[in-house]
């Protein structure tokens, strides 16, 4: 063997995958779900690709048990799913529904009856759609909704599930949601995205202080944090756009979240798009509720430059004008994604160093190619030959752990997804699984990725 193929993860380190709830259950109307804002978007004409909708997604609602059974053969330690608020709470704040809550008590039973870690994330974008419709996250009632719903599913689950993540991504609830409009509710004003973050923060804190207060052992949030690099490292104007660019992104939560506050800066540049007066006095001591463990999403590394006149991101409000964000270069995943595994190293060095003390976990990362189910495996049953994954794997994990290597706390690693499942905006054109989902039959097949990440987490490395 040679020396690549000899790295080992720290004794203990967490294997597992993720999946999210609008996108992989199902069972949209059953058993008192009310709608959410994914609901009302996919089925708004042109916003999701064909069409597609949630509606039956991967069916996981009646298939938990044999999806957790899948789970156990590859191997799994540790599966990250989230919580249909509208299945809880059918419209946001008003009496709980048990029939929701049961879906997830069975799903915890068979778990942990397997011997898998369950790691809760409570948001992940899919609103009650009844909520929305009183602001949704530009009110601040919504951050208060947030911390009772998380108590409620708590109080039904919280004697045998440990890790509990309050949202996931809020850059992308804030700024996809109501800044550029390419995800629910699809709204399109910087304002409004300003708003949704300082919401998604707050209710963060309510939720993080209330799980806390209630017993919860580990308490976390999910970010999609950035390593955002400058086009030329020894140009002053690119390194200005990189700062302005990594303070929209990835400043104006982990600053609030690990007790600094607003930076300056950032706040500066909101303003000149927004009042900023929906920040009160102790939010920002509210959304410093300590944390346990820092999720981190990642899946490519993101190129800017300075130049007046640029296009600027619609993703990043107030960058028109001054930022160019450069094109990926290949090789690039199924969503046209650069693939850049040192990427990830740097992030997590960099996240280690400026918020020292926080333990990782990588909650989040994988890539969409274009599989093909084929006809058999090599040990007679169905096969996805899917190297392009594995090498995309194999990479990150790599770069991972070099991260380990250089003393950064990472304790575990997720990957997405578990199963092909609801790509959001992209429908179901786009699969990230390890395991293949035939959306006709419903037939699951273990891609060649899934056999190769059961063989590294057996050897609890590469
Ligand atoms: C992340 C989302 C996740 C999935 C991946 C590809 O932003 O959290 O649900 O869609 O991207």
């Amino acid at each position: 063997m040679s020396a690549r193929s000899e790295l080992r993860f720290p004794e203990g380190f967490v294997w597992g995958a993720a999946t999210a709830a609008y996108q992989i259950e199902g069972a949209a109307t059953e058993d008192g779900r009310g709608p959410s804002i994914w609901d009302t978007f996919s089925r708004t004409p042109g916003r999701v690709f064909q069409g597609h909708t949630g509606d039956v997604a991967c069916d996981h609602y009646h298939r938990y048990a044999d999806d957790v059974a899948l789970m156990a053969d590859l191997g799994l330690r540790a599966y990250r799913f989230s919580v249909a608020w509208p299945r809880i709470r059918p419209d946001g704040t008003g009496p709980v529904n048990p029939r929701g809550l049961d879906f997830y008590d069975r799903l915890t039973d068979a778990l942990l009856q397997r011997g898998i870690d369950p790691i809760v994330t409570l948001y992940h974008w899919d609103l009650p759609q009844s909520l929305q419709d009183t602001g949704g996250w530009t009110s601040r009632d919504t951050a208060a909704h947030l911390a009772d719903y998380a108590v409620a599913v708590h109080s039904r689950l919280g004697d045998r599930i440990r890790t509990w993540t309050t949202l996931n991504e809020p850059w992308c609830s804030a700024y996809l949601g109501y800044g550029n409009g390419l995800h629910a509710p699809g709204e399109r004003d910087p304002g409004a995205a300003f708003r949704a973050v300082h919401h998604l923060l707050l209710g963060h804190g309510l939720a993080a202080r209330a799980l806390r207060a209630a017993g919860a052992e580990v308490v976390g949030i999910t970010l999609n944090p950035a390593d955002v690099r400058p086009a030329d490292p020894h140009s002053a104007a690119d390194a200005a756009a990189v700062r302005l660019v990594d303070g929209l992104h990835n400043r104006i939560f982990l600053d609030p979240l690990t007790g600094a506050g607003y930076p300056a800066d950032v706040l500066e540049h909101v303003s000149r798009m927004v009042e900023p007066d929906f920040i009160r006095d102790g939010d920002e001591k509210t959304i410093a509720a300590p944390i346990d463990l820092l999720g981190v999403n990642f899946y490519a590394p993101t190129y800017v430059a300075g130049r007046a006149g640029a296009a600027g991101g619609s993703a990043w409000p107030g960058t028109e004008g001054s930022v160019e964000f450069l094109p990926p270069v290949g090789p690039l995943t199924d969503m046209g994604w650069m693939i850049e595994p040192a990427s990830l190293t740097r992030l997590l060095e960099r996240i280690a160093t400026d918020y020292p003390g926080l333990p990782l976990i990588i909650t989040e990362n994988g890539a969409a190619f274009p599989d093909k189910a084929g006809e058999e495996g090599p040990d007679g049953t169905g096969w996805v030959a899917d190297s392009d994954r594995v090498a995309y794997l194999d990479g990150h994990l790599r770069a991972a752990h070099a991260a380990i290597a250089r003393g950064v706390d990472l304790r575990g690693y997720l990957v997405w997804s578990f199963l092909d499942n609801f790509e959001w905006a992209e429908g179901y054109r786009k699969r990230f699984g390890i395991v293949h989902v035939d959306y006709l039959t419903q037939r699951r097949t273990p891609k060649e990725s899934a056999r190769w990440y059961q063989e590294v987490i057996a050897r609890n490395g590469l």
